[in-house]
């Protein structure tokens, strides 16, 4: 059982929804802002425990949380063997650095699934015994079987991730709000080193590592598992995060904005771009 729900601070007669656009078009704010910024609560006073959360948004991001927490872990054991056997000393300390990287982001989410005492406690217990292939979204019980799949990855997969915490960033929840802007600098850096692995694939082929022929295959393979990553299109849950404040975008708005930004980048290198539809399971 819960907590009641404690009353609401009344709205002010003036929603902050004008600065919205421009705090989110500047990236996030350096003073935190401490009223919910869009949704139903607009205007009101951001959550800051677990037990102020009504039912429903609580089980909300507690899956959200579990969800996060376990695309963190997972990739842990991705990334792994490629530890010791990435190309080049500066990618060996790339990898090493994604992988403490993803650690201390599963860390992030699992801390605010203990504000949820009990509830919370049980689904941590859980996600520490997901081993490979137990996982919850399919792009993380595929294997790395090459360098290739490393770069593909990193920059498509890790990028679907940036555009979930980006969906966060300011969001009504005020843990999860906080832990956004380091999650996402650390974010940044693996979806470049992925681009950049592509790249010198592409570009030098085996004086690298590869080919740009097996850069493309990566491609083909990791595209559609990060296409569906964003869920199903007609989702009723991102409707309900985004009436929340917990979430900006629907699902579909927010692939639509990736594959925007992916393809001139994949162009660039002289790689294909697959079609929307190409290998998609979840619609
Ligand atoms: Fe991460
Ligand atoms: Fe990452």
């Amino acid at each position: 059982m819960h907590a009641p729900t404690p009353p609401r601070p009344v709205p002010p007669a003036s929603t902050p929804a004008a600065n919205v656009s421009k705090i989110i078009q500047e990236g996030g704010t350096v003073e935190p802002v401490r009223e919910i910024l869009w949704g139903s609560s607009a205007g009101v006073r951001k959550y800051e425990s677990g037990e102020e959360l009504p039912g429903d948004m609580r089980k909300l991001v507690i899956r959200l949380m579990v969800v996060q927490a376990d695309t963190e872990f997972a990739s842990i054991q991705q990334h792994r063997p490629w530890l010791d056997s990435a190309p080049t000393l500066e990618d060996r300390w790339i990898e090493a650095r994604i992988v403490a990287d993803e650690a201390r982001h599963g860390l992030q989410a699992c801390r605010v699934l203990r504000d949820f005492g009990e509830d919370g406690q049980k689904d941590i217990d859980e996600l520490l015994t997901k081993r490979e292939g137990e996982h919850k979204l399919d792009a993380f019980n595929m294997k790395f079987e090459r360098w290739s799949d490393v770069g593909a990855f990193t920059c498509l997969v890790d990028r679907v991730g940036v555009y979930q915490l980006r969906s966060f960033q300011e969001c009504s929840y005020g843990p999860l709000a906080r832990a956004m802007p380091l999650m996402l600098s650390e974010e940044q850096l693996h979806l470049n080193f992925g681009f950049s692995v592509l790249r010198r694939m592409a570009q030098y082929g085996p004086k690298y590592s590869g080919s740009k022929d097996e850069a493309q295959a990566a491609v083909n393979k990791w595209y559609p598992r990060a296409l569906d990553m964003f869920g199903h299109s007609n989702s009723d849950t991102s409707r309900r995060a985004i009436e929340y404040g917990l979430k900006r975008w629907t699902n579909e708005e927010a692939r639509e904005r990736y594959i925007h930004e992916v393809t001139p980048l994949l162009t660039s290198i002289g790689l294909q771009v697959p079609t929307a539809d190409f290998d998609r399971h979840i619609r």
